[in-house]
């Protein structure tokens, strides 16, 4: 006789697996990867050594730092026959399918290796993943906008390297704002990893079937699209922008938000964890105040956004369900001051959490109680009733 089964939807109260990988409390607004604080991770560290941090446990020594850099950058080229499937992409195919397709086709490169019988295949694609995901994103981005692709250059750091060939055209020399850099660098360490959130279950859930880690990737990209996920900055900007146009009539959306009918909700607040202040948003708040400032940009989807989180953190239905901006309020307010189209909000948001999901996928296949995924159900669909044949149907 099996065991009754309890049905939890969309898992508000089942643990999947134990991880030690990050550390969340929602109550007290606290995230910790490998046991260091978000804060000390954001201010002192950069995203490489925050991704070896992830992806191997420890902080790196700074030889081991260098030589993770020097790996990586040995690998940010694609194969010319790769850069072929954006010749089959309409002009305006958005770039989290791209990136997901594309990251798809790397498996078809590296055939040799997905099996992981050995460790040094799992570094072999690991390697790879966080190197050519830059690359493969610029690439989408180029393509929409019928310019060509730019190399990277091994000369450069792995933000820098990814606002060059984002930026840079063959006819002008581009000089990369340091400050940029720094804002990016920032962004990708704290999306860098969220425990058990929806695109990291993904990950885990295609990997715990033995499939190979470009397959497990290309299926958290999908599952991080969804506007209620990752896809979240993309419609966060695109609200903010729509009140603006509306006059910047902050209360009469609020106001929309808590009616149930109105299928219209804040994005970039909530969360299902954090019912305190998401940290995040708290550190990227910080860091789109200071990259305004310095460039002198006055954007006012900003302080649509600071009205907008005022107004509802004094309101009652905001405050009874613990509503807090989260991690996507306002990361588009930042990529916008840096020039990234909305389009490919999302897709940094994948680039950060790359190393997560890295991490969780390896976690994963090592841990010695792995099963495959396979959660049961409690039926509610017809009794047992007789085939009518069709003419009498
Ligand atoms: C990310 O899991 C992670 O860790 C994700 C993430 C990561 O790093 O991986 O943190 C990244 O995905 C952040 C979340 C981005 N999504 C959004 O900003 C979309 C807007 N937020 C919501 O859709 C919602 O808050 C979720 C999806 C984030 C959480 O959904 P839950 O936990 O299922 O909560 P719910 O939808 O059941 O909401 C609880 C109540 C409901 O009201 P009641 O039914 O109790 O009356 O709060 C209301 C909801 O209607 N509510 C909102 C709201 N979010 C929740 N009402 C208005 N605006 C909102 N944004």
């Amino acid at each position: 006789q099996t065991k009754a089964v309890t049905v939890d939807e969309g898992f508000v109260n089942t643990g999947s697996t134990t991880s030690d990988i990050t550390f969340l409390d929602g109550e007290k607004g606290v995230l910790r990867y490998r046991g260091y604080a978000i804060e000390d991770l954001a201010a002192h560290c950069d995203f490489v050594e925050v991704a070896y941090l992830l992806i191997y446990g420890e902080l790196p020594k700074l030889e081991d730092l260098e030589s993770f850099r020097h790996n990586l950058r040995q690998h940010t080229m694609l194969h010319e026959d790769i850069t072929k499937f954006y010749d089959g992409f309409q002009h305006d195919a958005h770039p989290m399918a791209i990136l997901s397709s594309v990251v798809m086709a790397l498996s078809t490169f590296y055939n040799d290796s997905l099996g992981f019988d050995d460790p040094k295949d799992i570094d072999r694609c690991v390697m790879r993943l966080m190197a050519k995901v830059p690359t493969i994103a610029s690439y989408a981005h180029k393509k929409s906008i019928g310019q060509p692709m730019v190399y990277p250059k091994n000369s450069l750091g792995y933000c820098e390297n990814f606002l060059h060939m984002m930026f840079s055209v063959p006819a002008e020399e581009y000089e990369i704002d340091p400050v940029h850099a720094e804002a990016l660098n920032l962004l990708l360490i704290v999306h860098a990893d969220h425990e058990q959130n929806c695109s990291t279950s993904t990950v885990r859930m295609v990997g715990s079937s033995d499939a190979n880690l470009f397959a497990s990737i290309s299926a958290g990209i999908c599952a991080l699209w969804g506007p209620l996920h990752g896809g979240a900055n993309e419609a966060c900007v695109s609200m903010l922008e729509r009140i603006r146009e509306d006059g910047g009539n902050v209360a009469k959306y609020v106001e929309m938000a808590k009616k149930k009918d109105s299928g219209f909700r804040l994005m970039g607040f909530g969360h299902r964890v954090y019912k305190n202040y998401d940290p995040r948003a708290k550190i990227i708040k910080a860091a789109c105040d200071r990259l305004l400032q310095s460039q002198q940009i006055h954007d006012p989807i900003f302080h649509i956004a600071q009205e907008l989180e005022q107004v509802a953190l004094t309101d009652d239905y905001f405050i009874e369900r613990k509503l807090y901006p989260n991690v996507d309020f306002y990361s588009g307010v930042i990529y916008r001051a840096l020039g990234i189209p909305v389009e490919m909000f999302t897709v940094l948001f994948a680039m950060g959490r790359l190393p997560g999901w890295i991490a969780h996928w390896i976690e994963m296949r090592n841990s010695p109680g792995k099963r495959i995924n396979r959660p049961r159900q409690v039926y509610t669909g017809p009794t047992k009733r007789p085939l009518t044949p069709i003419e009498q149907r």
